[in-house]
């Protein structure tokens, strides 16, 4: 990410820790690396996520170690180590950082992506779900995406999934041939991975294939009609999609993705779900979880295939222009303070005329020059030069400090 680059990542940021604040999520940040056993446990041994895109090594205290694909796992060890369960729920964390999958690049597909991720702790209540849900949906409208689609789906819970996955082994086994050696193989280990293989041929035979739906016991059905109930009153549309069971083995019960129409088969901008077990299975207790995390690259794809970038922000601060090198102390004094005051401030160290000082000043997209030095400037003197209107003023300093506080709303808001 480059200097130009960064002004979109700073709207992402911006929209996030905002709402953050607003829905009451506190900050966690957790190591890039951790054991590797915490993500084979937890993400799953057979997912594709650990057992072919982690990055995994021996570090020279012989530790097995890998570099962190997801931001959940972490969480819940940080959870568990610091005593959190103890505490009173439920609690809520969010988190923002780089994430490691080896893959084959493309598209909105790297080795290295952002995330930005919450986590909801200590509730079943679909109230809970629908929280980390709206929050998704209010993330992406505030960035000013109108056409993400809401897939929602239950993927049950320990109790009602051994009959689905013995429905899915049937059908697997009725296919046969027709289906991929992948997923031939994860007939035995991990049959809801079927639902999801991209292979042509897989997802033809596909076609009638049994749904979870028939196999949901009476609390996951209750807690996902709840679930829906809540989004409807909430007014978010949705879509319920029998084959969403996403990439990572922990779910339980409701699962869920924003899917952007406008990219191609990395589509996926968000996405997350329950995870009613994983607590246990990281060494805690029985405390429920619920969640979800975007991706930031992605998101910034689909935001300009749509259009949706934000422009460059406008020309904003001050550039402290030399007319001669005898007024270097004075132009160095009126930059600090500028900056003590809170404006963006510049000037130039390497003995530029002023005319190159100008262009300077145009690259670097200050709104105005202070000109000091020279005939005009007389005492404490200086010319003020406003660089969008091509205004220009002799005034003292004090006089082109109110001028500048006066326009201070375009110099102050920006982020330095
Ligand atoms: P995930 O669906 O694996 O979920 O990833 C979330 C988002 O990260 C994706 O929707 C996508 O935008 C982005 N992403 C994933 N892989 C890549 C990649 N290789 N390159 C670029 N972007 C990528 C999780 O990671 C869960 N931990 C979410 C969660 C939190 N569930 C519960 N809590």
């Amino acid at each position: 990410m480059l200097p130009t680059e960064a002004y979109k990542w700073h709207c992402l940021e911006e929209q996030f820790f905002k709402l953050c604040r607003s829905y009451n999520f506190q900050e966690i940040r957790t190591p890039i690396f951790e054991d590797a056993e915490l993500f084979v446990r937890s993400v799953g041994e057979d997912s594709d996520v650990v057992k072919k895109e982690m990055y995994r090594f021996v570090d020279k205290g012989g530790r097995e170690v890998a570099l962190r694909p997801e931001g959940t796992a972490g969480g819940v060890r940080a959870f568990l180590e610091h005593g959190y369960q103890n505490m009173p729920q439920p609690i809520k964390l969010y988190y923002y950082g780089p994430m490691f999958r080896y893959d084959r690049p493309q598209s909105g597909r790297q080795r290295q992506f952002y995330q930005m991720g919450i986590e909801l702790f200590g509730t079943q209540d679909p109230l809970s779900d629908v929280e980390v849900i709206k929050f998704t949906a209010n993330f992406f409208s505030g960035l000013g995406f109108e056409n993400l689609e809401l897939r929602l789906n239950s993927v049950g819970c320990q109790s009602c999934r051994p009959s689905y996955q013995e429905a899915l082994q049937g059908f697997i086994r009725d296919k046969g041939e027709l289906l991929c050696r992948e997923c031939r193989k994860r007939s035995h280990s991990n049959p809801l991975r079927v639902l999801d293989c991209k292979v042509e041929t897989c997802r033809e035979a596909l076609t009638d294939i049994p749904y979870i739906d028939q196999h949901l016991c009476p609390d996951c059905r209750a807690h996902y009609s709840a679930v829906q109930e809540h989004l409807v009153q909430q007014e978010l549309s949705f879509q319920h999609d029998p084959l969403l069971v996403r990439g990572l083995d922990y779910y339980t019960r409701t699962a869920f993705e924003f899917i952007s129409t406008h990219l191609g088969a990395q589509n996926s901008l968000g996405g997350g779900g329950r995870y009613d077990d994983l607590v246990e299975l990281c060494g805690g207790p029985s405390l429920p979880g619920v969640g979800m995390a975007v991706g930031v690259e992605r998101i910034l794809l689909a935001m300009e295939k749509e259009g949706l970038l934000p422009e460059e922000p406008a020309p904003s601060g001050v550039f402290v222009a030399l007319r001669n090198k005898e007024a270097v102390g004075w132009a160095q004094r009126v930059l600090y303070d500028l900056r003590k005051i809170g404006f963006r401030a510049e000037m130039d160290y390497m003995e530029r005329g002023l005319k190159a000082q100008m262009k300077q000043a145009n690259r670097g997209r200050f709104r105005f020059v202070l000109i000091v030095g020279g005939e005009e400037a007389l005492g404490d003197g200086m010319v003020l030069r406003d660089m969008v209107s091509g205004e220009q003023k002799e005034l003292s300093y004090e006089d082109a400090v109110q001028h500048l506080t006066g326009a201070q709303p375009m110099v102050r808001r920006e982020r330095q």
